[in-house]
């Protein structure tokens, strides 16, 4: 037995050192050492020996086992360098190639228009407000001077959730819940997504989005709403940018008005822009209406207030001389990356 012990030593060590790779080493390894392997295989056998052969076998084995784990981890670290070596010159990375460009995205032309016109209510003191795309319709009609008989009510009749709740048709009724939270003065905007039950064609859509704006404060008047439309105006559209108010109605405001632009293209001559008008319908607006005041808790003898109302797409589409609103929605990256 001893002759055998010191067989495996003497070929095991030789077969050690022709091992190339960490495989092969894993198969030495299991060949010698493993539940099978021969040294193990010894080690059972003992049983079978006298009791003065045990204690001199045991120990043989014992030193060829661990000479062999010494080995064999020595081997292990070797072969680990070698990889590493290996992947090191293999493996290198041309620091001169030229990298590869990470493709930007760009804002969207309504986010665009969003980010824009909120600096210019932001320099004018103006908060930006918000509220729920799926309102009560208490918020979106009858706070609103718009009660359920109303025929208003009919051009905006959108989606309902149930009876009381719809997916809101304007952003005006983040109005009503800025003036039940807070106390005048109230100066506003709230920029978001509205819904209406209108088939898309090329100025229409399902979804698009208002610029809702609010001032209530004693003694604001319409030279204010006035005054400030055209500031918002000449900023947005350019220094030259003239301004006028057709009466218009609306529930919530009393007067009420539409506010054109003169176009900024041809500057009022007429074009394909404005439709020879010379003019872009712009957005409502109006004083609010006592009752809407009085509807969310607020004196109208005290205090009075103006509100306006745009669709973020109609000035995108005009500033960006984009003439079908299904393009600002189709999503197509060689589309939107022009703006
Ligand atoms: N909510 C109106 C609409 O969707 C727009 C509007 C008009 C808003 C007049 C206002 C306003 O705040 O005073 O057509």
């Amino acid at each position: 037995m001893k002759d055998e012990i010191e067989k495996i030593k003497v070929e095991s060590t030789e077969e050690l050192k022709k091992i190339q790779d960490l495989k092969e080493l894993e198969t030495f390894k299991v060949k010698y050492l493993g539940k099978k392997g021969s040294l193990t295989t010894i080690l059972r056998g003992m049983k079978d020996l006298s009791a003065e052969e045990r204690p001199v076998i045991g120990s043989l084995v014992n030193q060829v086992r661990d000479l062999l784990e010494n080995l064999i981890s020595e081997k292990e670290k070797e072969l680990q360098r070698k990889e590493l070596e290996r992947r090191l010159q293999t493996e290198n990375i041309d620091v001169t190639e030229p990298g590869k460009r990470v493709k930007l995205g760009s804002i969207h032309p309504i986010t665009q228009i969003i980010n824009e016109v909120e600096d210019i209510f932001l320099g004018m003191g103006y908060e930006i407000a918000d509220g729920p795309e799926v309102e009560k319709t208490i918020y979106n009609f009858d706070k609103l001077n718009t009660p359920a008989d109303h025929p208003a009510r009919d051009v905006q009749d959108t989606f309902y959730i149930t009876d009381d709740i719809v997916l809101r048709s304007q952003t005006s009724p983040v109005q009503a819940r800025v003036m039940e939270n807070q106390k005048p003065p109230i100066k506003i905007i709230c920029p978001g997504a509205v819904y209406r039950s209108d088939a898309v064609d090329s100025t229409h859509s399902p979804v698009f989005h208002q610029l809702e704006g609010l001032v209530v404060d004693k003694n604001i008047s319409m030279a204010d709403l006035k005054g400030t439309l055209e500031i918002f105006a000449k900023k947005c559209l350019g220094e030259n940018t003239k301004i006028r108010f057709r009466p218009h109605h609306f529930p919530f405001t009393e007067p009420s008005a539409e506010a054109d632009v003169s176009c900024f293209v041809c500057g009022g001559k007429g074009c394909r822009v404005c439709k020879g008008e010379g003019w872009i319908e712009l957005l409502g607006c109006g004083m609010v209406h006592p009752n809407v005041l009085r509807n969310c808790n607020i004196d109208p003898d005290v205090y009075s207030g103006f509100a306006f109302g745009f669709g973020i797409e109609r000035i995108a589409m005009a500033k960006f001389g984009i003439d079908d609103m299904r393009l600002l929605y189709e999503n197509d990256a060689r589309f939107l990356k022009q703006f």
